[in-house]
């Protein structure tokens, strides 16, 4: 007990607790993101049960027959495709991005596409005046919606709002400017972010409300502050994308009712978000005449494919410790493949700059796109271009062979589709049938090289 009274500082980042304050954070490694809260036993979700009796629970088998939540879908297809097939009542879902990234545009067009859809929605707005919101409507096309609307932070005033007028679908924007007058921190802190959250997601729960929380990303990628508002939630989605790009994905990150790792495209226009249904015409419209260093990776984001073209340029270093510059992809896996192709295949890229990039602002995580990402450094390195209609995919291991990925099929028929008519898979790919696409397997990143490259 005095221990946990004594734990009053939270690290920002990972939600760590620390008896005291410290410049870094040695659960997680971050700088300067330890702040001083109230003691956990002061918060509203804490306090002690006492010796008072509850209430018996009524307990059910695994076999007691449900049925399924009726969702309501919006009519956006890339957002109800996110949320798992639409909104499920009494779901609590927290929408994270960078400020300015396009949150309260998607949220404002979610919520008159739900309100048109039949569903009483209100927006509450912590951030912009309803003035400020009303005009966003206006320039969206969206005025006539019929969106209730406050601009409002009193948590109390907001759930005696809400209780009053039970809408189906609650937005508030930003959970990081709820103030709840219970808790003595300064909107914005992990305690009153904690306490917001809780009262919220208590509300949907109680109520049968669908509420969606937009929380502000730190530099570091995380919700900022709470972490532990993405565990308090049913679905965590990230709206992300590169700025001077024009295209924004909602990524699924955590979903109880559907698939995470789904992702919805959208592409941002003067009059809003607007969806975009075949994402790899999309990425690859940029492309040009095959050149040096491009390849183009078959890959599957969720339940979808999703083609992308992996760029990557090698040049001469002049620093003593060559460059590694990587938009999209993980650094680490570039290391990885960079030391595969020094150790098992002789070719070095010491004394290189290595600059890799995946092309429209997309981000890359699965390890199917390593043999992908081999090519374009190869080819960059080699000077030699892929042919152009070539789609790679396959994961590469430390002994330099490739390893099959799955629904191998459902990337070369997405790649046919775009007008690709090869293809270049690890052996052991699952594929049956004849998709109208030449593949080559390949057992091993020293044969890729050597039918690749082997003139180089
Ligand atoms: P905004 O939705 O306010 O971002 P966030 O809520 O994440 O901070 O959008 C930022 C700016 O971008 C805003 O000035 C409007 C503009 N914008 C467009 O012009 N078109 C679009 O499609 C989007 C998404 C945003
Ligand atoms: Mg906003």
């Amino acid at each position: 007990m005095a221990k946990a009274a004594a734990q009053s500082f939270t690290c920002t980042s990972c939600g760590a607790a620390h008896g005291k304050w410290a410049g870094r954070c040695d659960a997680c490694g971050a700088w300067n993101s330890i702040v001083e809260e109230a003691p956990l036993s002061a918060g509203p979700a804490t306090k002690t049960l006492g010796a008072a009796k509850g209430k018996r629970i009524a307990l059910t088998t695994l076999a007691t027959e449900e049925t399924p939540p009726a969702r309501a879908a919006s009519g956006m297809e890339e957002l109800d495709r996110v949320l798992g097939g639409g909104l499920v009542p009494a779901s609590a879902i927290l929408v994270g991005g960078d400020p300015g990234i396009g949150k309260s545009t998607l949220l404002l067009q979610a919520a008159a596409s739900f309100a048109r859809a039949g569903l009483s929605c209100l927006y509450i707005s912590g951030e912009e005046a309803s003035a400020q919101v009303r005009m966003r409507a206006g320039r969206l096309g969206l005025a006539d919606a019929p969106v209730s609307l406050a601009a409002e932070t009193n948590l109390r005033d907001i759930l005696t709002t809400l209780d009053a007028a039970r809408p189906d679908l609650v937005i508030i924007d930003s959970i990081q400017t709820m103030w709840a007058d219970h808790v003595e921190a300064a909107p914005g802190s992990v305690s009153q972010v904690r306490a917001a959250a809780h009262e919220l997601v208590t509300f949907a729960k109680r109520r049968g409300s669908a509420v969606i929380l937009v929380g502000h990303v730190t530099k570091e990628g995380q919700i900022a502050g709470p972490r532990v508002v993405e565990h308090m939630v049913d679905t965590v989605l990230y709206f992300e994308g590169e700025r001077g790009h024009q295209f924004r994905i909602l990524r699924a990150v955590k979903n109880r009712f559907g698939p995470a790792d789904e992702i919805g495209v959208f592409e941002m226009t003067g009059g809003g978000l607007a969806e975009v249904a075949n994402p790899s015409a999309l990425f690859l419209s940029e492309r040009g005449q095959s050149s040096p260093g491009s390849a183009v990776f078959a890959g599957i984001e969720g339940t979808r494919p999703v083609l992308t073209e992996i760029q990557a340029l090698v040049a001469p270093s002049p620093l003593g410790t060559p460059r590694r510059t990587v938009v999209g992809l993980d650094s680490g896996r570039l290391s990885t493949i960079l030391a595969v192709l020094e150790a098992r295949c002789g070719i070095p890229f010491a004394g290189l700059d290595v600059f890799l990039n995946v092309a429209g602002g997309m981000r890359v995580s699965e390890p199917a796109a390593d043999l992908a990402v081999a090519a374009a450094l190869l080819s960059a390195r080699e000077d030699v271009a892929l042919p152009p209609d070539m789609v790679v995919f396959g994961e590469i291991s430390l002994s330099g062979a490739l390893r099959p990925v799955g629904q191998a099929e459902n990337r070369l028929k997405e790649a046919r589709k775009l007008g690709f008519s090869q293809a270049v898979a690890p052996d052991r790919s699952k594929i049956d049938g004849d998709d109208g696409i030449r593949v080559r397997k390949m057992p091993d990143l020293v044969t890729f090289v050597g039918e690749m490259f082997a003139a180089g």
